[in-house]
């Protein structure tokens, strides 16, 4: 009877934490209990009865704190209803095919019994963190990709696989 959400997040640049925000208030408004955290800073996950994990992707490799947080955390995942995202095409691929998840993401899914994972563009914009960073933004190859709608709908999908689970409880 899922009712309290984490949705952790590992971000650098605050694109990949809206869209945790995002998927949280979604949660909230189908009726569930959903707060967005920063995943180095949750300390006890037993607190929730289910968990979405997002990262930025990162030269193929999730952000640090979500690839952290799932290590850490991996005893009370198991078993909790689980849900993978990742942030980082700067293209309208994303919105365009399912962009399967990186090598990394997929064998923790496996290892963790994950539900389902979803990739979302990206988003590089002026002020970002780090020397290849500015040098993408610099070349015009920047931009916020980030599919509002879809990703209101995932979230969506996930608050009504819990609350049909709940119902069942
Ligand atoms: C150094 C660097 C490496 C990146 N590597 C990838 C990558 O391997 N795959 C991808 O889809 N996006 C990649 N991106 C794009 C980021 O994932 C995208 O900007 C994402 O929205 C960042 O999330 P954040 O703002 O939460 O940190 C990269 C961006 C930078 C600056």
């Amino acid at each position: 009877m899922p009712r309290t959400v984490l949705v952790a997040y590992g971000t650098t640049n605050g694109s990949t934490a809206q869209i945790a925000e995002t998927v949280a208030e979604v949660m909230s408004k189908e009726g569930l209990t959903a707060e967005a955290r920063p995943a180095a800073s949750v300390d006890d996950v037993t607190r929730y009865d289910a968990v979405a994990v997002g990262g930025g992707l990162y030269a193929g490799r999730w952000h640090k704190d979500a690839r952290r947080f799932v290590r850490r955390n991996r005893r009370e995942l198991t078993g909790r209803p689980l849900w993978f995202f990742s942030s980082g095409p700067l293209d309208a691929s994303a919105s365009e095919k399912d962009i399967p998840a990186v090598p990394g993401v997929r064998r923790s899914m496996t290892r963790l019994d994950a539900r389902g994972h979803v990739t979302f563009g990206g988003c590089l914009q002026e002020g970002a963190k780090g020397r290849i960073a500015r040098m993408i933004v610099r070349n015009g190859k920047g931009g916020d990709f980030r599919d509002f709608p879809a990703i209101e709908a995932w979230a969506a999908g996930v608050a009504g696989e819990l609350i049909e689970e709940r119902g069942k409880n």
